[in-house]
């Protein structure tokens, strides 16, 4: 039986009691989705989709070239970035300390400056402009709007910061996309009750949503509540890498913490405290401001490490356990059923209540996608560094197969260059839910460390440019096999505080002068432009040969720049 919208086909499916069974599954109707509006799904026919064999037996073709007139009409190109990453002023204005703020724990650098971004936001609006972008993806930093969260009150330097923002981005013709939470809070909420390990996290979440919907929904139509759950809670509970640094053997030493269940709790709280706002949003604000609400996840692809069944499976765990632990409440109103049958009684549940709000909380899904593993079981045979424990999905993940790497390494370990896993990891998020529309809030490229690097190589990021279009290629493809994606955002739009890894890890369009902060377009901003302005040079000259596709690369245009590399 084929799949397809509106086929219903039988499926085997992981029953709550381990069985596997035969299911229907049902997909939605393409009449289900408004495709002018762009932004409304029915998912009351969607079913879950569980993997299997056949997301692993397409071969993807790679080399191809890529135009912006290859994406549907309608469809944004942005940049982001978050609040702590870029705005530095970290005690201006009545803004309080937050978690990142105080954390002395494995931070190279701080980001007590960053990218002075609160002084020179009219001068990033302005490049942004440039770049004719006409969507930008930023964050609220809580502690500057909120700096005691619910128990002090609004900083009106706070609001009125983010609606120059939003009032400057607007006059340029740039989409405003807003997310509530990426990653710092008040710590205030971690000194009085353990920030989001505890429910009151939920309520004041809901504080600084409401608090954003009244300042700036007016103009703001696209909020994504909360950036990554699931890498948040895999960093700050599982590894303890970031703050509150909670851990426990064999994922890291933190002197507090338990790696199996902390990230779970942490998690229903940050699922919880999305659904609440969202209800709040649709009963309080939606009829008026006619906005729309998403959260964005973490979404690693996982291919299998070996042709065998039992790793396939463990790439489907891998899945539901990344990706679908943070989607499927969403979605469904509950966790995948892999997660319930591992877990046990220590995956926390909804109450009948609470799984009616969070089931369809969300009008569309963010994912940012970096890069792909590979995942192997580690059920039936014995694994390292944790793939053994059920927080792993007992799958161990691992970037070499018989000690190749499975693309091109990166500054970051667990990120290579695998241009496929954007085609595959949408497929996926296609397949699981209903083809409900689908944001890349981030994608990007940091290589291997900057430091020794000279300036004018850093500025000739060649590598950056071969990784976009290859991306970029990828979801065009899915794009064309029906995958319901409207927006892509590029991480990020200038070099930034990369969290614990401080300001050696560079992802940015633009480099960043740390003397001077001043703003130098690399050679990837120029590409930008030209592929979003559709621009056409008389000038191409090959640079370099792929190494990611193995096809020689096109610059056009940059006969002022340097192009030898
Ligand atoms: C994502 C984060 C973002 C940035 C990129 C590289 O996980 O959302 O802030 O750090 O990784």
């Amino acid at each position: 039986m084929e799949d397809g919208d509106g086929v219903a086909s039988a499926r085997m499916a992981l029953l709550d009691n381990g069985s596997l069974e035969m299911v229907k599954v049902v997909y939605c109707m393409v009449s289900d989705i408004n495709l002018e509006g762009l932004d409304t799904v029915k998912t009351g026919s969607c079913r879950r989709f569980f993997g299997g064999r056949r997301l692993w037996r397409r071969r993807i073709v790679e080399n191809e070239d890529i135009k912006k007139s290859q994406f549907p009409d309608g469809f944004l190109f942005g940049t982001a970035t978050s609040a702590y990453q870029i705005e530095g002023a970290y005690l201006e204005d009545g803004k309080s300390l937050n978690n990142w703020d105080v954390s002395i724990i494995f931070k190279v650098d701080d980001a007590d400056i960053a990218d002075d971004h609160y002084h020179r936001y009219l001068e990033d609006i302005e490049i942004m402009h440039s770049l004719g972008v006409n969507a930008y993806r930023f964050s609220i930093s809580w502690a500057r709007v909120l700096p005691r969260g619910r128990f002090g009150e609004v900083n009106p330097n706070g609001v009125l910061f983010y609606n120059n923002i939003i009032d400057n981005l607007l006059l340029k013709g740039i989409v405003p996309f807003v997310t509530i939470h990426h990653h710092d809070f008040p710590q205030e909420l971690e000194d009085r009750y353990g920030s989001w390990l505890s429910p009151l996290m939920q309520e004041d979440f809901v504080h600084l949503a409401k608090t954003c919907f009244k300042s700036f929904g007016d103009r703001v139509k696209y909020w994504t509540t909360i950036n990554e759950p699931n890498l948040f809670s895999e960093m700050a509970y599982i590894m303890g890498k970031y703050p509150p640094a909670r851990c426990s053997a064999p994922f890291g030493n933190c002197s507090v913490g338990n790696s199996d269940s902390e990230p779970l709790i942490a998690m229903h709280n940050m699922l919880l405290g999305h659904a609440k706002a969202t209800k709040l949003y649709r009963e309080q604000f939606q009829a008026k401001q006619g906005g729309f609400m998403g959260m964005v996840a973490s979404a690693f692809m996982y291919e299998p490490l070996t042709d065998n069944e039992l790793d396939r499976e463990a790439a489907n765990r891998a899945l539901a356990f990344h990706v679908a632990w943070n989607l499927d409440p969403l979605v469904f109103g509950d966790y995948p059923p892999e997660m319930r049958h591992y877990h046990g009684s220590e995956l926390p549940r909804f109450t009948p209540e609470e799984a009616k709000y969070i089931k369809g909380s969300i009008d569309f899904i963010g994912i940012n996608h970096y890069s792909t593993l590979y995942a192997k079981d580690c059920i039936h045979s014995s694994c390292i560094e944790g793939g053994d424990r059920a927080i792993r999905g007992f799958a161990y993940l691992t970037g070499e197969r018989d000690g190749v790497p499975i693309g091109e390494p990166t500054g970051i370990p667990r990120f290579f260059v695998v241009p496929r896993g954007m085609e595959e990891i949408v497929e996926y998020v296609k397949k699981r839910y209903c083809n409900m529309p689908m944001y890349v809030t981030e994608n990007g490229y940091a290589p291997p460390k900057q430091e020794a690097v000279q300036v004018q190589d850093q500025l000739h990021d060649v590598k950056r440019i071969e990784f976009h279009k290859a991306y970029l290629a990828s979801l065009a493809r899915a794009i064309r096999n029906g995958a319901n994606v409207r927006r892509y955002f590029a991480w990020t739009l200038m070099d930034n505080y990369e969290w614990v890894r401080g300001y050696s890890l560079k992802f940015g369009l633009h480099y960043i002068d740390r003397q001077t902060l001043k703003r130098i377009p690399k050679l990837s901003a120029t590409w930008f432009q030209n592929f979003l302005t559709n621009s056409s040079f008389n000038n191409e000259q090959v640079v370099n040969t792929s190494s990611f596709t193995g096809k020689n690369v096109l610059i056009s245009g940059l006969e002022d720049k340097k192009t030898e590399i």
